[in-house]
């Protein structure tokens, strides 16, 4: 299949399938989709490039800002949980961790032993890993339908190139 044969208003349809079955929805919003644990990828494409957008995938840690820190806590008993704390959903004696794989962990305070902040994004890597090569091209096509739309810049074909 070519690039022709799917308009883009095909593919990005397409992609938002794939922003629900790679998990991005499970921590980003799109619109109105969504949750808002990471940043709202609607707008995006308005601050990055589509490279930019692709290294946030590809290479999760490379770059976090300082409000999507997650922190590694070790507990009494020697467990170790990773996660980003939701203080809306902690309490005085419960800390909540939003895991990588989306699950939520209550931890009672009193229990914990240790608490660093962790230099690994919560994002994991590899989502794409899972895809084709087709639907990563549906899902950038997806993330760029923002209504403020701009012009693609640069890389724009590598995507397709590399079908
Ligand atoms: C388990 C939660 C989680 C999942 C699943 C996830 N992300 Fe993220 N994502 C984050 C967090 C937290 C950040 C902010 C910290 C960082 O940059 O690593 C982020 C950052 C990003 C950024 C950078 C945004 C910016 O404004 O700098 C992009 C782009 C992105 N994610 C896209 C995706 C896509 C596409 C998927 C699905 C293939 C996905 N994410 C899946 C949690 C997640």
């Amino acid at each position: 299949m070519t690039a022709l044969e799917h308009g883009a208003p095909g593919r990005a349809a397409r992609g938002r399938k794939v922003f629900t079955k790679a998990q991005c929805v499970k921590c980003h919003r799109f619109q109105n989709e969504g949750e808002p644990i990471g940043p709202d990828l609607s707008s995006a494409r308005r601050h990055l490039q589509r490279k930019e957008i692709v290294e946030s995938v590809v290479f999760p840690s490379a770059v976090i800002s300082d409000r999507y820190r997650m922190i590694q806590v070790r507990t009494k008993e020697g467990a170790v949980y990773t996660g980003m704390p939701l203080p809306g959903a902690a309490s005085d004696d419960k800390l909540v961790l939003f895991l990588s794989d989306a699950r939520k962990l209550e931890i009672v305070k009193e229990r914990i032993e240790e608490q660093t902040v962790s230099k690994v994004s919560l994002m994991p890597a590899g989502l794409l890993d899972a895809l084709t090569s087709e639907e990563v091209a549906d899902l950038f096509a997806f993330l760029e339908t923002s209504k403020v739309n701009l012009p693609a810049v640069g890389t724009r074909n590598d995507l397709h190139q590399a079908q």
